[in-house]
């Protein structure tokens, strides 16, 4: 029987509408959690809208989000870490298989077993899994993180994915003072990757096509803001960098970047447009540059990230929203009208007759 109120697609061409699914009852190993405020990531738009089809196809009814807060409602009896009350989040990942190599490295995102928080096989209830635009969740403790306590909740939730998905390349790639690090695309994870990118003390440029945000982007940690459209502009950064992070979701040129490295840099792509990326051979030969790419995060890494935050009181720039106006949403992050992540208040999914 239905137990949850929530938002779903009903296929790629549907908008999200309330709906009700099944949450399990907790195991001795679960935590059941209240959903307060759960992130709105670009990538739930391409998965509710089936664009990325040729990997991960979309199943109908899809409920996304994995940018989740909540408290904790009730716990299994083998449950160590969280109690009832306690804050708890969770991120783009609710199970692995905990025994191969990558799990063994506290590298869950690289299980070939893993279990996605939305749009996965649920091994507990069949189906697919169902992420967090509902009132309510059950995971598996160890996929359960902990909240710090200083910071604002609403903002803590896009730190489960934007926020990781963009630390997680700087701290494996070594951004740090001294550095010269690109941030293409101030979007949700591109102004995180700001925040992160100046707290580890890098300079920071950031990459933009919407030149009404070049005061945020100074704000948010930036040292320069380099319009891209702005041939002159970009024509003076060009074999000077050490590390850029390219954070768009749409088509896009990215021989542009990979010239702006200095020799061995490194093109990081985060952003996953729907369409192959064209990449001309010599921008990579000379200079013996790399392009590579990186998926979230670990959940050892993930903690780290948390009370990285918790310790320099970093939270995500949000613009919370009821969960009325989640559709509207979808179109204005299309058209890179966020400042900087849509958060969707979960209280007005309860108050919902
Ligand atoms: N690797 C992973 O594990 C992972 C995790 C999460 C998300 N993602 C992916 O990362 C991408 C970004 O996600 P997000 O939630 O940050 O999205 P978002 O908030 O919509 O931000 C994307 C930004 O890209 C820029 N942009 C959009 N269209 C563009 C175009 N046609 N040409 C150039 N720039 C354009 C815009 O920045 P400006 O206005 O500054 O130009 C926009 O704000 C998505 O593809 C998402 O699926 C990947
Ligand atoms: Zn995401
Ligand atoms: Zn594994």
């Amino acid at each position: 029987m239905p137990n949850a109120k929530a938002y779903s697609a009903a296929s790629a061409t549907s908008p999200l509408a309330p709906s009700s699914i099944v949450r399990r009852d907790p195991t001795e190993d679960d935590v059941q959690i209240e959903i307060l405020y759960c992130g709105i990531c670009h990538s739930d738009l391409h998965q509710v809208r089936n664009e990325w089809k040729d990997v991960f196809a979309t199943v109908y009814p899809c409920v996304p989000g994995h940018e989740i807060v909540g408290r904790v409602t009730k716990v299994g009896a083998k449950v160590t870490k969280f109690k009832v009350g306690d804050l708890a989040a969770v991120g783009c990942m609710v199970d692995s298989d905990g025994t191969c190599p990558n799990c063994l490295e506290g590298l869950e995102q690289f299980c070939p077993n893993f279990t996605l928080t939305y749009n996965a096989p649920d091994k507990h209830l069949g189906g697919v899994t169902y992420g967090g635009y509902s009132e309510s969740i059950v995971v598996r403790e160890k996929f359960v993180l902990k909240v710090p306590e200083n910071l604002d909740l609403a903002g803590v939730a896009p730190l489960l994915c934007a926020g990781i998905t963009t630390y997680s390349p700087m701290r494996h790639w070594g951004v740090t003072k001294g550095k010269k690090i690109g941030v293409v695309g101030l979007g949700g994870l591109g102004h995180m990757a700001v925040k992160f990118a100046h707290a580890l003390g890098a300079h920071v440029v950031v990459f933009t096509t919407s030149p009404g945000k070049k005061d945020d982007a100074l704000r948010l940690g930036a040292d320069e803001v380099v319009i891209s459209k702005n041939a002159d502009e970009m024509q003076k950064h060009l074999f000077s960098f050490d590390f850029i992070l390219d954070a768009v979701s749409a088509e896009h040129d990215i021989n542009a970047y990979l010239q702006m490295l200095k020799r061995d840099g490194h093109l990081v792509l985060v952003g996953a447009p729907e369409k192959p990326i064209p990449v001309a051979a010599f921008n990579l030969i000379f200079g013996r540059k790399s392009l590579s790419g990186s998926p979230i995060g670990g959940l050892k890494e993930t903690q780290e990230m948390l009370d990285f935050c918790g310790q320099k009181g970093i939270t995500a720039d949000i613009e919370l929203i009821p969960i009325q106006k989640v559709n509207e949403a979808y179109e204005r992050l299309l058209k890179s009208d966020v400042k900087y992540r849509f958060v969707i208040d979960m209280a007005t999914l309860k108050a919902q007759g």
